[in-house]
């Protein structure tokens, strides 16, 4: 692709409010990455309609998904930030590869069983697909590599398969996209209960930070933090509570995990915590002004959706034609 460099795609599902978690276990790690690969990030709206979304609500929320990428410094000029939904070629894409894909594989999906154990009312064909929409994504703009977190590994897995046989049948078509191994992201676990990962549907708020709450509201979150019998703060398996505080704070500074151990050394856990905090809102405050800035600034917003759908569709759509013309699909007269 352009400039020979390496393609990279990744995105987030538009559902649910984002945490810190995203943002040190991926979206930061993201920043890094612009200038070295040719990067896609989506806005992946049309996943999130595998469970049932209002409307209103949901239009707002992938509005300001999009938004959020570009407050947190992913640079809309230098990468291609997009609706997934705005190119439709994810669409039939995923069509076309739906036949070639088998449904024992899709069976075997561990994400599909545990959605379907949670939304028994709705397992629809959209939950069970799922995976095949995700490797049109991935292969529409012929990714070399992709960054996603242990949860999506099978996911990929899949599509790599998918590709490799397409490819079998028909020649070079796709290019087989593999893992992102960079800089592992911080993996933050949730404040309440730090056997888990802080995410976006907890059910207990106080588990999670999230991306838009306010000062106030993190010095209380961290302050309510589960921690450890002892009161020495320093990483270690037995002291998950604490290990996740260090996690976040080093993560947020910049800091090794060894410099934050020395620099509280001897303190206690009230000291502790409001540092955490304080290193939070250092990084949240910024983005967040940010993000209110942008919201304001409609016809920027509008221009750069514009002007990205456009980039995203003619990659897309140039690997769509080619599996057309593979496939035999008649051709469309000019
Ligand atoms: N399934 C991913 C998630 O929930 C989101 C996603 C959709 C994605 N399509 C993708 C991630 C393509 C990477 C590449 O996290």
């Amino acid at each position: 692709m352009l400039d020979d460099k390496k393609v990279l795609y990744s995105g987030m599902q538009a559902t649910g409010n984002l945490t810190l978690g995203n943002y040190l276990g991926a979206l930061k790690n993201w920043l890094t990455l612009k200038d070295e690969y040719e990067c896609f990030w989506g806005v992946m709206d049309l996943h999130s309609l595998t469970v049932r979304q209002v409307p209103a609500e949901f239009r707002k929320r992938a509005r300001n998904l999009l938004i959020l990428y570009i407050a947190a410094g992913l640079d809309p000029k230098a990468n291609c930030i997009y609706f997934q939904s705005h190119v439709s070629a994810h669409a039939e894409l995923s069509w076309l590869l739906n036949c070639f894909t088998y449904m024992g594989e899709l069976n075997r999906m561990t994400q599909f069983k545990d959605k379907a154990a949670k939304h028994a009312d709705n397992i629809n064909a959209g939950l069970f697909t799922y995976p095949v929409l995700m490797a049109a994504d991935i292969l529409l703009y012929q990714a070399d590599y992709v960054p996603i977190g242990k949860d999506q590994k099978q996911h990929l897995e899949i599509t790599r398969d998918i590709a490799e046989r397409f490819n079998g049948l028909y020649g070079d078509v796709f290019t087989i996209p593999e893992p992102y191994i960079g800089k592992a992201g911080a993996k933050i676990m949730s404040l309440q209960d730090p056997s888990k990962k802080m995410s976006k549907s907890d059910e207990n708020v106080n588990g999670s930070i999230y991306l838009m709450d306010d000062a106030d509201t993190v010095v209380r979150k961290c302050k309510r933090a589960v921690t450890d019998s002892d009161s020495e703060i320093r990483y270690a398996e037995e002291k998950p509570g604490i290990s996740n505080l260090l996690e976040i704070y080093s993560s947020c500074m910049n800091k090794t995990i060894e410099e934050a151990e020395k620099e509280f050394d001897g303190k206690g856990y009230g000291d502790f915590k409001l540092a955490v905090a304080e290193a939070v809102n250092s990084v949240l405050g910024p983005m967040q002004t940010e993000y209110e800035r942008l919201q304001k600034e409609k016809d920027f917003i509008d221009g750069i959706i514009k002007e990205n759908d456009e980039k995203a569709a003619y990659y897309a759509n140039k690997t769509l034609r080619k599996v057309r013309k593979k496939l035999g699909l008649t051709e469309k007269p000019r």
